[in-house]
């Protein structure tokens, strides 16, 4: 399969598991190299449902070795319950399929209480976090003040620079009016967090190196999506963490040139959950869904907003991130739709644009400019092949590859493994 980035081309949610456990059959290694547990991403195997938050999705297929790279922020406690509530559900992950990078940095309680606390002084302007502590956590690795695994397998010097780190965001949390924390109940719950992980603590990039040597061909696990990207997204209304292509890069410490392929994975419509402008929302659309019990988040639970298929965003999210083939899900979404719009353009006052335009402030106040399709009015769920899909399908998902810019290689029309078309 050669060396894969996998990345959402839209607002995250796209469906980036299902197909990562797809594309996992033919990989050796997955490797998250960014985000943390803000992610949730959902994979179906027969009725059993698994939402994985850090663990990256490949860990559901035997023989498959999953890594957290450097880049991803790990909130250890939360880690931990995932891999015991994998075993209960009779995945293993242990030492031989499952490596944790040692320069991750650390999710620690005052990170989400900070997150927590600055949403609420941002009142109607907060970002809608999913108040898993991201931004604070990334925030001291920038500072270049958190604390990394390294540091919390190793009891004195975690003891040590917990403390310190504890004294000064209890002055912090004090300001903000929060309770301050307990030293000693935090250091003890990421002690015991830490004695679970050391085994898997590695030297991450050293390992990935030697098993590019030996010729394994790795799957990046891109977390999030295009337009949360710190950088490329709708700053501030966005995540911490580059959640574009080149993230795959420096969050794993495999190099741009070893990178044979990018796909991105879009719905056949759009959603985001969080607030920050989505200019082809549209309250038909998410009535229908949400009526259909779909577009309720794998994280925090709260209802996705929705919209129909914005190609002005996914044209940009294949320029940033070099999209070579796009994976198409949710197609079955849009089975009930009589007219189905794709967004080519907005308009803004008397002024049209073509491309996303970086003032947050005017893209909230773009309106969109659609083109409409005809729908298919059936069922595409039990589709296998290309040619088992209605021809005003056919059409509209080569309309949407077209207007993105890159080839369509897979088409996904229900949860399920077995619900996808290859091209
Ligand atoms: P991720 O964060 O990108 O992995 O996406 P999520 O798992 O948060 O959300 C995608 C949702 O869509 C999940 O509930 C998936 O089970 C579901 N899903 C993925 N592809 C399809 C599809 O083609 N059809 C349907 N009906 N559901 C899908
Ligand atoms: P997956 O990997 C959708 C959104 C939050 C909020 C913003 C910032 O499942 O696609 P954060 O907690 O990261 O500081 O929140 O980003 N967000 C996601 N939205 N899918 C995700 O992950 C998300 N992770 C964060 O809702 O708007
Ligand atoms: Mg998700």
């Amino acid at each position: 399969m050669a060396n894969t980035i996998l990345v959402g081309a839209q607002w995250g949610d796209e469906g980036k598991g299902k197909i990562i456990d797809v594309l996992t059959e033919q990989a050796d290694i997955v490797v998250r190299t960014q985000g943390g547990n803000n992610a949730g991403h959902t994979v179906f195997i027969g009725k059993q449902k698994y939402v994985l938050h850090l663990i990256p999705s490949g860990i559901l297929r035997k023989g498959k070795v999953c890594v957290i790279g450097n880049g991803v922020v790990v909130d250890p406690v939360s880690l931990v319950g995932e891999i015991k509530g994998l075993a209960k559900l009779h995945i293993k992950v242990d030492a031989d399929n499952f490596a944790l990078s040692e320069t991750a940095h650390v999710v620690l309680p005052y990170h989400r209480e900070l997150d927590e606390q600055r949403e609420i002084l941002k009142g109607k302007n907060k970002i809608g976090t999913t108040k898993r502590g991201i931004g604070p956590a990334y925030g001291d690795k920038a500072a270049r003040v958190g604390l990394r695994m390294i540091d919390l397998i190793n009891p004195a010097r975690f003891e040590e620079k917990l403390r310190v780190k504890i004294k000064e965001n209890n002055e912090v949390l004090k300001a903000f009016g929060a309770k301050p924390l307990s030293f000693k109940k935090t250091h003890d719950a990421y002690r015991d967090a830490g004695d679970f992980l050391k085994p898997y603590v590695a030297n991450t990039v050293v390992y990935l190196h030697k098993a590019m040597q030996a010729e394994k061909d790795i799957l990046f696990e891109g977390a999030q999506g295009t337009f949360l990207d710190i950088d490329h997204g709708t700053y501030p209304f966005v995540t911490s963490s580059n959640t574009t292509a080149g993230g795959a890069c420096t969050g794993s410490g495999v190099p741009p040139h070893r990178m044979d392929r990018v796909m991105g994975v879009m719905k056949a419509y759009t959603t985001r959950v969080g607030e920050g402008p989505l200019p082809t929302e549209s309250s038909e659309i998410a009535d229908l869904l949400h009526g259909m019990g779909r577009e309720f988040g794998a994280t925090t639970g709260r209802a996705r907003r929705c919209g129909w298929f914005d190609s002005v965003a996914t044209r940009h999210a294949s320029m940033v991130n070099g999209i070579d083939e796009l994976a198409v899900t949710n197609v079955d979404g849009l089975d009930t739709v009589d007219v189905i719009r794709a967004c080519v353009g907005y308009r803004v006052g008397r002024q049209m644009l073509d491309y996303i335009t970086n003032d947050v402030e005017l893209l909230g106040c773009c309106e969109a400019v659609h083109v409409d399709f005809p729908g298919w009015k059936q069922s595409t769920s039990k589709a296998r092949r290309w040619k088992d899909l209605p021809q005003r399908a056919r059409s509209y998902l080569e309309a949407l590859a077209e207007l993105t810019g890159a080839k369509l290689a897979i088409v996904s029309v229900g949860p399920a493994r077995e619900q996808t078309i290859f091209l």
